[in-house]
């Protein structure tokens, strides 16, 4: 068991950088999910940890030791791959011993480790078997515990999932978070899946071109995302973004555009003022958008608009609103009893407790949502909520 810090942390390649000034602490037995979009800097910054590339810059520390210098193979961590690439001469119980083996293991503590990790994985049955007769799954199980028999300090996934179908990526990514679970040991995990992200960590760290975004529990990323990157990149669908200018009247703010005049809630307008008269980012998620007859009781600080739908899918559950106001286009997840046409016009209710707005040039957060539930999950300390590379 360990935790694990990036101090200041760069790679430099011969065509770039390709993770820059990267700054972190997980704290031991942490399930840390690292997203971000493809060519983002994420296997960089695994492999760096593996040990597996050199770090150019910057200290990386496993515990209290610092590693730059020390060999992959002594550094106590484990990685699973996307490929797991398994000995196919080999037997499912030799595959996992392998490694244990090459360390001069004792036989007797090499069968209790691999009938251990075993039994955790349900393959107890498989341990005979060369990997061409098992299925994609029982595969990745394997590779897992490969990993597992090791008893690292630290277990690293770099997209472990991505050649599983939907279902079984599903199905796994369950497993892995009862995994987790189970073993009590720090996890670090690297997916572009921001769905992944949302839930199986404990927090999630977000990189865009090479530097780190925000580091927070799934909630804070939903609900505060510090930029307007970190808004379009978590939730799915994703967060609708209008340009709007920030008018008065009477007294209270609005957010203008054209076909679109919304009302500033009371507790946000102190953060507004100083955008008075300028054009900023307004991010609404689409469930926060309601058709006008079926908005949810008790909803303070709503707004309503006329608008055209375009399209609509029936989702059983709720009915997805393909709607343009102005020019803008934007997606709505309105009540499933809306019985709403395309080509139709239908008045929706934006609730502005959970608006979040952005300033243009900057793309940072000015405001976010108002959050309404408690957020449960495992709170890092508040400092450490916002991160902001630059
Ligand atoms: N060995 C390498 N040599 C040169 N550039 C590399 C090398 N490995 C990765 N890169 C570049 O670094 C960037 C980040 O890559 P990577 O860490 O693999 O991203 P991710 O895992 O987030 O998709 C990319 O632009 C990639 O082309
Ligand atoms: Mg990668």
């Amino acid at each position: 068991m360990a935790s694990v810090t990036f101090d200041d942390v760069s790679k430099h390649f011969p065509g770039g950088t390709a993770v820059r000034d990267f700054s972190l602490e997980i704290a031991d037995r942490e399930f840390l999910v690292l997203v971000g979009p493809s060519g983002c800097g994420k296997s960089t910054t695994l492999r760096m940890l593996a040990g597996l590339e050199e770090i150019s810059e910057g200290t990386i520390r496993i515990g209290e030791r610092a590693v730059n210098n020390v060999p992959a193979r002594d550094r106590d961590i484990a990685m699973v791959f996307q490929s797991y690439a398994l000995y196919p001469h080999m037997t499912v119980y030799d595959n996992m011993a392998f490694g244990l083996s090459l360390r001069k293991m004792p036989k007797a503590e090499i069968r209790r480790r691999v009938d251990g990790a075993a039994q955790i994985l349900g393959i107890e049955q498989l341990l005979d078997r060369k990997p061409k007769a098992l299925s994609g799954g029982q595969r990745q199980r394997v590779a897992l515990g490969r990993a597992i028999v090791r008893e690292p300090a630290v277990f690293l996934f770099d997209e472990p999932l991505s050649n599983l179908d939907a279902k079984l990526r599903v199905q796994t990514r369950a497993e892995i978070s009862k995994l987790h679970q189970r073993l009590g040991t720090t996890f670090i995990y690297v997916t572009h899946d921001q769905v992944e992200a949302m839930t199986m960590a404990t927090r999630i760290a977000v990189m865009n071109l090479g530097e780190l975004q925000q580091v927070g529990t799934p909630q804070q990323l939903y609900d505060h995302p510090a930029n307007l990157f970190v808004a379009g990149f978590m939730g799915s669908p994703a967060m609708n973004f209008f340009r709007v200018t920030t008018t008065e009247d009477n007294g209270r703010l609005r957010l203008e555009a054209a076909g679109l005049r919304l009302d500033v809630p009371r507790e946000q307008e102190g953060r507004m003022r100083a955008y008075l008269g300028k054009e900023v980012i307004l991010g609404v998620r689409p469930e926060d958008i309601h058709h006008s007859e079926f908005v949810p009781t008790g909803l303070a600080n709503t707004s309503t608009v006329r608008v055209r739908v375009e399209i609509t899918e029936l989702m059983g559950n709720e009915i997805f609103l393909y709607l343009a106001a102005g020019g803008t286009q934007f997606l709505a997840r309105v009540d499933p009893r809306a019985g709403v046409k395309a080509g139709s016009e239908v008045e929706v209710a934006f609730h502005m407790s959970r608006m979040h707005v952005f300033d243009t040039e900057s793309e940072e957060a000015v405001v976010t949502a108002v959050s309404e539930i408690a957020d449960v999950s495992e709170a890092p300390t508040s400092d450490q909520s916002t991160v902001r590379a630059g």
